[in-house]
């Protein structure tokens, strides 16, 4: 088989893994969407979300990418026929591609903003300057169509170039280098916020859970994001798992994934928070809160123009350690299905990644309001990729867990997981019933919150869609 490459070492997927999890999703998503969601009752969810569905469907995506050890598509097309169930789950693979092609698009748009910032930091352009001054430089950054197009080819060139050398010499070197300078600025930011920000108010703020802060539409965010952080349901995990050896343990390297990128977000959210209570500035900013807020903060704080710096070099090696996995899928289909090089495949889905980018791009100016694409379907293009990825990544973790749930033997599963048989069954339990009833009621209780008619229809579908695959699933399960 062509693209049946294995990691060099036992620990290089947790590595990989963790790589995709920690990125935009934790340092710059995860703070602002729990600060516009009221704290604590949105981390309980999250969190909730986290061990009960996502670590079993990290599990389940995994196995499956080991078991068929090939790319998502290739791979699922490959275990449809091994266990004789209907092609329709092949849909996996397809669906994860397209996830994977959308939300690379705008996650390289956001990054390229931190390639500004890094550079505006180091350069002490921002030393000294008042709120005014910094939140009037990140509206000049996002109405500038060709500024954001520079700084989103920049960032998808290196992540396409890191990928384009192949899953040794460039997948896991660059994140053997990457993942520990990672986790050693982290702590530096940590350190820094505790010293010079309120660590106490920005712990208050993370840890007080009181459920009623939290709207409809907060818990399907909470729900999203679970997914994105964890980079499920799309494939990159399916992708890089296909080059896990069999030795390696499955349970254990999923919860310490899952493990990790919890902790990185709450680090990152009580470092980025105290900074902000410190200088006494509002929590519900927004996308805007790491590139106004946070900027804000560090101009007024000693040494903020280098720590400044050093925090937006972190943003940037954890978006691309997570862009290249959004690559790598749909890379390795392209070289398995076509036989092309790995080169060529990564070109074609950066190149077209690139130019679905700059629908995101104008979104924040030549489009950003009163435009067809406003009146049709109700937001920017921006906002719409990001619903529909928020929708898709459920999704597909959803039929993920199903077919792993009832499609696989119990036997070959037992041999993947290499646990005992209590576990096996808790899995397979949260596989089955836990992970699919908990994405369904999410989107159940989307839809009487109607807001144009994108969400119902997309959540309809969604339940529809997927109650007819499992009626054509044969259960070959014992
Ligand atoms: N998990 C990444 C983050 O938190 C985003 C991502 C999603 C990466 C899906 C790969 C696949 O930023």
């Amino acid at each position: 088989m062509s693209g049946h490459n294995v990691w060099t070492h036992k620990g290089t997927f947790l590595l990989a893994a963790v790589g995709s999890a920690v990125g935009l999703g934790n340092l710059w998503r995860f703070p602002y969407l729990t600060g516009e969601n009221g704290g604590g009752a949105f981390i309980l969810i999250y969190a909730l979300t986290i061990f009960a569905v996502g670590i079993p469907i990290l599990i389940a995506e995994t196995l499956l990418g080991r078991t068929s050890r090939q790319s998502p598509i290739m791979g699922m097309r490959h275990l449809t026929k091994t266990h004789k169930t209907s092609r329709a789950w092949e849909s996996i693979g397809w669906l994860g591609a397209v996830s994977a092609f959308l939300i690379l698009s705008f996650y390289s748009v956001i990054a390229g903003w931190a390639l500004h910032y890094t550079w505006l930091m180091l350069t002490g352009s921002l030393v000294g300057a008042d709120a005014q001054t910094i939140s009037d430089g990140f509206d000049t950054l996002l109405a500038s169509p060709s500024l954001m197009t520079f700084y989103h080819t920049l960032f998808i060139a290196a992540s396409a170039l890191i990928v384009g050398m192949g899953i040794h010499k460039g997948i896991e070197s660059g994140l053997r280098i990457m993942m520990p300078a990672l986790f050693i600025i982290l702590m530096v930011v940590l350190i820094y916020g505790i010293i010079n920000g309120d660590v106490g108010a920005a712990a208050n703020f993370l840890f007080t859970f009181n459920i009623g802060d939290l709207s409809l539409e907060g818990w399907l965010q909470a729900m999203g994001q679970s997914f994105f952080t964890l980079s499920l349901g799309m494939g990159a995990i399916m992708a890089y798992g296909a080059y896990m050896p069999s030795e390696a343990s499955l349970t254990r390297t999923a919860i310490a994934v899952a493990f990790v990128d919890t902790a990185v977000a709450m680090v990152a959210g009580l470092a980025i928070f105290s900074l902000v209570f410190g200088a006494g500035l509002e929590t519900g900013q927004g996308p805007g809160l790491m590139f106004v807020t946070l900027p804000l903060a560090f101009a007024e704080m000693p040494f903020g123009a280098l720590v400044g710096g050093v925090f937006f070099i972190l943003v940037l090696g954890a978006a691309i350690s997570s862009s290249i996995s959004l690559i790598e899928p749909v890379a390795a289909f392209l070289v398995e299905r076509f036989d092309m090089t790995r080169p060529q495949a990564v070109t074609i889905m950066v190149v077209a990644a690139w130019a679905m980018g700059l629908l995101t791009v104008v979104s924040f100016n030549v489009w950003a309001e009163g435009t067809i694409f406003h009146t049709l379907f109700g937001r920017s293009a921006f906002d719409f990729i990001e619903l529909l990825t928020n929708i898709f990544m459920p999704l597909g973790g959803l039929l993920i867990a199903l077919f792993a749930g009832w499609a696989l033997t119990q036997s070959e599963v037992m041999k993947e997981l290499g646990t005992n048989k209590t576990w096996f069954k808790t899995w397979r339990f949260l596989v089955r019933f836990v992970g699919p009833a908990a994405v369904s009621f999410v989107f159940l209780r989307t839809i009487p919150q109607v807001d144009g008619y994108v969400i119902p229809t997309l959540g309809a579908l969604f339940i529809v869609g997927a109650f007819a695959l499992s009626q054509r699933m044969r259960v070959s399960a014992s």
